[in-house]
């Protein structure tokens, strides 16, 4: 093993691609390929490798011979150590020309379908700060970087609240200024991190599984009210409540101030009760008049303004006429069924988590929506043949599944009822290409349009229009 992950140095090769999460491409002389964290195509750059295998190495820039006019200053002082925003020194609109790439490669390639020709990707306006959800995690044991280390500085106590370094589940790098959130985030962040110090809380210690303080959810909208959702592992009340009524205080703009005591090993809070400490339970969105509800479990697309956009490419390649029977599949809070339910004879949507899909029927009746019907459940049981009876068979689909994209029975379903029009939301174009090529028999690609959702990280979201054969 020690032999085949041997080090090498390979001398003046280019960067030719980008992609491949978010890493830079290369060759090696022997024509494998290298992948490369931060390289930007154009770079040329000696690679010392440290992970081969049989098609490709794993390497780091050892020197740079050329840099890429391609590339662009980062914003953020944790570039480089952080694990998110790793594109952050390439310029947007190179960004932009990669993400299009890959969606392209992924349809050709893996869906093996006949394209037509591709809308140009719509870049996000806001290229920083375009996040309205972000989770921060304590720690004691938090990351120190190289040059921290070689310091001879005393970093005193090891406590944190940032991200966890990847790979590192026990890791957490300390933030000081996070360019993924419109402010106050990192303003709670740093003043509850300061409070908690003072006042000698315990950050967790994922090893151990001990400590007061494990993560803190922050959610932001663009009717200006937040979330902030703190989760303890102890279950202290005096110092949980000293927290809070601090974050009360000193951010009186929070109108949902939650948390939760979890005492599992993960920290994942949708098996948890949450409790509503100040304020109210959930916040509002909106969207061309429609105002939805946002608990601490409902999914909300994370870039609200991008949002916006992805909808309207959706409901245009719908293009409803106001007759149409339209099935919204994995609705999330039900956004994108509200936003096309002006258009549509009937809305229905699904979706596997039931406070969602409380949110979903709460929204429509805030917006005085009525023609819409709402169902909890996996989609794989839910969206059976009865379900077809019960609820019709619809003209159009709207499907915007999970990152792994359909279950297979959900996808032979599609095929079943075969509605004239689908239209295919995806945050993963390579799923969304192994299921269109499941459909390509019934269904012909009609338009495809990616969305950059993610300014600064190599994802991408496409929107795909099928119209039956
Ligand atoms: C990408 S989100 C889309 C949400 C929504 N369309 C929106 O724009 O806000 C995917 C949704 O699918 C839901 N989901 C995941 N797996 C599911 C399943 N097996 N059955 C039904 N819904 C599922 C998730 O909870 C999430 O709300």
């Amino acid at each position: 093993m020690a032999r085949k992950n041997k080090k090498q140095i390979f001398e003046e090769v280019e960067v030719i691609d980008a992609g491949a999460k978010g890493k830079g491409v290369a060759k090696a002389p022997d024509g494998r390929v290298i992948f490369l964290p931060y390289a930007v195509p154009g770079d040329i750059v000696d690679v010392q490798t440290f992970k081969k295998r049989k098609a490709f190495f794993e390497g780091k820039i050892a020197k740079f011979h050329t840099k890429s006019p391609k590339r662009t200053n980062p914003e953020c002082e944790h570039f480089g150590v952080c694990g998110g925003c790793k594109w952050q020194n390439m310029a947007y609109e190179h960004q932009l020309f990669y993400k299009q790439k890959e969606v392209l490669n992924n349809l050709a390639r893996i869906g093996k379908i006949e394209l037509p020709e591709f809308i140009s990707i719509l870049g996000s306006e806001k290229q920083y700060f375009y996040r309205n959800k972000m989770e921060f995690s304590f720690s004691d044991s938090r990351w120190l970087t190289l040059e921290e280390i070689q310091s001879d500085k005393d970093f005193g106590d090891k406590n944190a609240l940032g991200f966890h370094i990847p790979g590192m589940w026990d890791k957490i790098l300390d933030i000081n200024k996070c360019h993924l959130q419109e402010d106050p985030s990192n303003a709670i962040r740093t003043a509850v991190k300061d409070f908690a110090l003072k006042n000698n809380f315990e950050f967790f210690n994922p090893r151990n599984q001990t400590g007061l303080l494990r993560t803190m959810m922050i959610r932001t909208s663009s009717t200006g009210e937040i979330m902030v959702l703190i989760q303890f592992y102890d279950d202290k009340k005096e110092e949980r409540e000293l927290l809070l009524d601090f974050l009360k205080e000193e951010f009186p703009e929070v109108t949902s101030l939650q948390y939760v005591v979890n005492q599992k090993p993960n920290d994942t809070i949708y098996d948890q009760e949450i409790v509503c400490y100040a304020g109210r339970d959930h916040i509002f969105e909106e969207m061309e008049g429609l105002k939805f509800k946002i608990n601490a479990k409902s999914f909300y697309q994370t870039n609200s303004e991008q949002a916006y956009e992805l909808y309207k490419i959706t409901r245009d390649f719908a293009d409803l006429s106001g007759d149409e029977l339209v099935y919204d599949l994995y609705t999330g809070t039900g956004t994108i069924a509200q936003f096309v339910a002006k258009k549509a004879k009937k809305v229905v949507g699904v979706e596997s988590v039931p406070e969602a899909i409380e949110d979903a029927k709460a929204n429509a009746q805030l917006n005085g929506i009525d023609n819409v019907t709402f169902y909890a459940g996996d989609m794989k049981e839910v969206f059976n043949d009865t379900f077809i009876e019960q609820n019709g068979k619809p003209d159009v689909v709207i499907t915007d599944p999970p990152r792994d994209g359909m279950h297979k029975d959900v996808v032979q379903q599609l095929l079943n009822i075969a509605a004239e029009k689908i239209v295919y939301v995806s945050c993963n174009s390579a799923t969304q290409a192994r299921d269109l090529a499941l459909m390509d028999h019934l269904y012909k690609v009609i338009k495809v349009q990616p969305v950059d959702m993610f300014p600064q990280t190599h994802h991408v979201e496409n929107v795909v229009l099928l119209q039956r054969r």
